[in-house]
């Protein structure tokens, strides 16, 4: 990269009303043993009716751009990851834009499923590298509750709503994000997708009655994938960034399952104080997963400057993506307000 690029601060949001094990007992044939076996997810947040994406990701834009310093005036680009936009079009990046008052930022979603937030730092980084833009917020945030099916146990117990955001923009030479993994393989498209909704299958009443505008998800099939993908794009991203293994300071891992975790930190050989582990208190938030566990890692002091930071995950498309990211010295955790 030409110019270092770095977070200059975060935020998360999510929303009030609490789901739990329990909760989800009266609702399907579940138990909140299995729950926390399988999964290590105790309870999840739920969005009301009237509550969209972006007004999840307004909130952490808020609080990214008080921690950053950076007004909203100052934004070059607003980067939106997600799979549960507002609407089709326009993109919930543009919704923002306006709320925001961000009147000289230019906007777009994205969409990669749980990597979306890795793979909006790799691209609004690469505008900021290049010179062309000085400051880019980029936002995972998902209403994952709007598209579950709540029937069907298999799914509705993993998933939770939230969203969390990044503001990037240059940082001292040598910190900054050191390497980006971004991969992709669309012959497990199948392994988790909403059937109709789109130009392959538009909404009919048909496809309402069939509830196929709700997710389908193969779980042993990601699971597989998961584990192996967790393990070789950490290890391509810590190689690519010239350190070892050794020299990670903090895992933000996707909080899909804990046991996808446990694999990965094992492989790693990090004690578990290296390590972020929110998906107990709001499960599998897809792209808002790493955002929020970095914002409140960071709020909670367990960020230095100079810190070696690695972020990895994997979801829908299939889709995975890592980063390791040194910690600016000059983003001290003492800098942190709410
Ligand atoms: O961000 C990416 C999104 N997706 C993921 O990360 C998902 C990755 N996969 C997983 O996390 C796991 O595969 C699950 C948590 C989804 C499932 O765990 P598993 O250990 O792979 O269970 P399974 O699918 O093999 O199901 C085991 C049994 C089945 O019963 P039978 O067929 O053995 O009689 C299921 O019907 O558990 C049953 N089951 C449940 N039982 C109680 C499935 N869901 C539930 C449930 N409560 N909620």
């Amino acid at each position: 990269m030409t110019r270092s690029v770095g977070i200059l601060g975060t935020g998360s949001y999510v929303p009030e009303r609490v789901l739990t094990n329990h909760d989800l007992e009266k609702m399907v044939d579940t138990s909140d043993e299995w729950i926390v076996t399988r999964t290590g997810i105790r309870e999840r947040r739920i969005a009301d009716e009237h509550t969209a994406s972006s007004d999840l990701a307004y909130e952490a834009a808020v609080r990214a751009l008080k921690k950053s310093g950076i007004s909203a005036e100052e934004l070059d680009l607003i980067l939106v990851a997600t799979v549960t936009p507002d609407m089709f079009f326009p993109s919930t990046a543009c919704l923002l834009q306006d709320r925001l008052g961000a009147k000289k930022a230019a906007a777009f979603d994205l969409s990669a499923a749980c990597p979306g937030f890795i793979y909006g730092l790799a691209t609004g980084a690469q505008f900021i590298a290049s010179g062309l833009y000085r400051y880019v917020l980029v936002i995972g945030v998902e209403t994952l509750s709007k598209i579950t099916d709540w029937k069907d146990r298999n799914t509705c117990v993993l998933f939770g709503d939230g969203a969390g955001a990044a503001v990037l923009g240059p940082v001292e030479d040598g910190a900054g994000f050191l390497s980006f993994v971004l991969g992709a393989d669309g012959s497990g498209k199948d392994h988790l997708y909403i059937p109709a909704g789109g130009s392959r299958k538009p909404a009919t009443c048909e496809t309402v009655e069939a509830n196929e505008h709700t997710l389908r998800m193969n779980g042993r099939e990601v699971f597989k994938f998961a584990v192996r993908v967790m393990n070789s794009a950490t290890d391509e991203a810590i190689e690519k960034a010239g350190i070892t293994r050794e020299d990670i300071d903090l895992l933000v891992p996707h909080q899909a399952n804990l046991r996808i975790i446990d694999a990965a930190v094992e492989k790693l050989g990090l004690s578990s104080e290296k390590v972020v582990v929110n998906l107990d208190r709001y499960g599998n938030m897809s792209s808002a997963s790493i955002p929020v566990a970095l914002d409140e890692a960071w709020e909670e002091g367990r960020i230095h400057g100079g810190d070696h930071l690695l972020f990895v995950a994997f979801g829908a498309g299939l889709t995975w993506g890592a980063t390791v990211l040194k910690w600016s010295e000059s983003i001290a955790p003492s800098q942190a307000k709410k």
